[in-house]
């Protein structure tokens, strides 16, 4: 069987076929960073103008890749939510009228569920049930994973994701959009006890609040510039608080998914969107994993980020529950992981 994924939710254009016989057989991934870097974030207009020329021809040239015809494929999934409603129909019109012309399953898919399935496309793959950290630009999430399709939402952001908070601080620092990866790598220059930011809702449930983290360290930035600190100085004092507010976010969040490992009970934990390539991150949850006794997974880092790979990986988990038929497009902007259940 050979399932090709569509992803059109955000920024990237990603198109992957998986095939369970032999793995993911071709991919690839078109990301728009340099559209939008000028604009210091995503301008959903120029992000749907995009995958619009990009998606077509994207598509054929893995079909092509994989050594495949498009009457080889048997499912097209793609992301339907939640996303950009307008980049979302791009991916998923194109999806269906693919399908519909050859005859052959759309399966739409949830875009946090594929994160939480992309650590499956691993050797070391992590079996049900087990724990989600989902971190990416839009989501922060502690979620249970009892199988497929049955998640239920522990922790939540009340405000910014981690993702977001790493963008926008970032900016701050004059580093370009979308400016996580950058961020890490100035932090790595730097020292992360420089500053003691905030650790936001340290001892408040299962939430997330990384909003006041942000104001904190714009406080900072803008009162150490004051002091004349920026006087030929501006390279240590950005790169101490890069690691300063890395240090407070990564603490933030090993700390709650410890938390939520212990209230759970369960002994797996899977880390996944795009702040799980964060190295300080990964390092500090796998040395916490060692020290409480549960085993910490994760995807290959370009898995972290949005990618083809995941969303033809989750069509394939999910191919047999699409009727066949007419297909319709499904999009939805906002969409909790937790109504996967309520639909089964
Ligand atoms: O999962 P993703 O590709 O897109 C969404 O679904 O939102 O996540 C993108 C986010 C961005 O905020 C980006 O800055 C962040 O992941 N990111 C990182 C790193 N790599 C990407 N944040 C921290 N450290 C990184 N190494
Ligand atoms: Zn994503």
């Amino acid at each position: 069987m050979k399932v090709l994924g569509i992803e059109t939710s955000c920024d990237e254009t990603g198109i992957a076929i998986y095939d369970p016989a032999a793995g993911l057989v071709a991919e690839a991934l078109f990301s728009q960073n340099d559209t939008h870097a000028r604009y210091g974030g995503v301008v959903p207009e120029l992000a749907c103008r995009d995958h619009i020329a990009r998606s077509a021809p994207l598509l054929c040239q893995v079909v092509a890749d994989a050594g495949l015809t498009l009457q080889d494929l048997d499912a097209i999934a793609y992301t339907a939510g939640p996303g950009l409603v307008g980049a979302l129909m791009v991916g998923g019109s194109l999806a269906a009228s693919l399908a519909f012309g050859l005859g052959i399953p759309a399966l739409p898919v949830h875009h946090m569920e594929a994160h939480l399935l992309a650590a499956m496309l691993e050797d070391d793959a992590p079996d049900f049930p087990f724990l989600a950290l989902l971190v990416s630009g839009g989501h922060t999430l502690l979620v249970r994973a009892q199988g497929l399709g049955t998640y239920v939402t522990v922790g939540n952001t009340l405000d910014d994701a981690a993702g977001e908070a790493f963008d926008k601080v970032a900016r701050m620092l004059s580093l370009p959009y979308p400016g996580g990866a950058a961020l890490a790598e100035l932090a790595a220059a730097g020292d992360p006890e420089a500053f003691d930011f905030p650790r936001p809702m340290k001892n408040r449930g299962l939430d997330f609040s990384f909003s006041g983290l942000k104001t904190a360290v714009r406080l900072k930035l803008e009162s150490e510039t004051a002091r004349g600190a920026a006087g030929g100085m501006n390279g240590s004092l950005y790169a101490n608080i890069a690691a300063s507010f890395q240090a407070a976010v990564v603490d933030t969040l090993v700390q709650k998914s410890i938390k939520a490992m212990a209230m759970t009970g369960l002994d797996r934990l899977v880390v996944a969107g795009g702040v799980g390539a964060n190295k300080k991150l990964r390092q500090r949850l796998t040395a916490a994993g060692k020290q409480q006794g549960f085993r910490v997974y994760y995807p290959r880092p370009a898995y972290c980020t949005d990618n083809g790979a995941m969303i033809a990986y989750a069509g394939w988990c999910h191919h047999g529950t699409v009727a066949p038929g007419v297909p319709s497009i499904l999009a939805r902007p906002r969409w909790s992981l937790d109504e996967l259940a309520l639909q089964r």
